[in-house]
């Protein structure tokens, strides 16, 4: 009889875990963006200071060998916050903070700020997996999140895992200060409703 082969393992991590996995986490989010190498080094600093933010969680998977083949993180969103600052003023443009009919996306809301799967790794629920972990047990009304309109790696993938959570248009076609690609805002209420029954 042949063993199964190992399977990955869902798990948190600290920021002292992430600090030690960086390099590792950061070559997970550069291949599945298909973003240049030299971006993992652009990103370090500013990934150690998220881990400094108010209510920064993180989740991940482990391949058998302990390395990491995809990475989540975020933390609560607030004022003065860059992203939290970009999100308002794309919502003021289009008038959205003054249409009754649109919830206070901006209010009480956790920031899922990267989520990735190594490219050979995806295709296997491991996105949303991570995604659950993570969100789990947030204490926050909302979850919010900035994804690219047009994926060159991966395209659509991300988007039919949040549509397929639940996830609605906050802004369509923003554009983020020093970034000329547009980006669609997401956002659902918390907590996520529990996974289908897939047996
Ligand atoms: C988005 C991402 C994290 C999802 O993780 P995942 O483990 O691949 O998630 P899933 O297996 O649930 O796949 C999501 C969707 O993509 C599809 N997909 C994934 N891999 C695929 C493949 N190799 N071929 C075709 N479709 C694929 C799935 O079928 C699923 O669509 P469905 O809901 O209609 O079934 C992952 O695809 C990724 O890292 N993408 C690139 C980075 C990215 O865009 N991150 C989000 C930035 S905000």
């Amino acid at each position: 009889m042949t063993a199964a082969p190992a399977r990955p393992r869902l798990v948190t991590l600290s920021s002292v875990e992430l600090a030690d996995h960086l390099g590792e986490a950061l070559d997970v989010y550069v291949a599945a963006m298909g973003y240049p190498p030299g971006t993992a080094r652009q990103r370090r600093n500013l990934w150690l200071e998220h881990t400094r933010r108010a209510g920064w969680r993180c989740a991940g998977w482990m391949d058998p060998g302990g390395h990491l083949i995809g990475i989540a993180y975020g933390y609560s969103g607030g004022p003065g916050q860059w992203w939290f600052e970009e999100v308002r003023r794309g919502l003021a443009a289009r008038g959205a903070a003054r249409d009754p009919a649109q919830p206070d996306w901006l209010h009480d809301y956790f920031e899922l700020t990267e989520l990735h799967v190594r490219p050979d790794a995806q295709g296997s629920r491991l996105g949303e997996g991570m995604l659950r972990a993570l969100l789990d047990g947030v204490r926050h009304r909302m979850v919010l999140l900035s994804t690219p309109e047009y994926a060159p790696r991966a395209p659509g993938r991300a988007w039919r895992l949040y549509r397929r959570l639940g996830f609605e248009d906050v802004l369509r076609d923003h554009r983020f200060t020093g970034d000329s690609r547009p980006f669609a805002v997401l956002g659902r209420t918390l907590p996520l409703p529990p996974p289908p029954d897939r047996g």
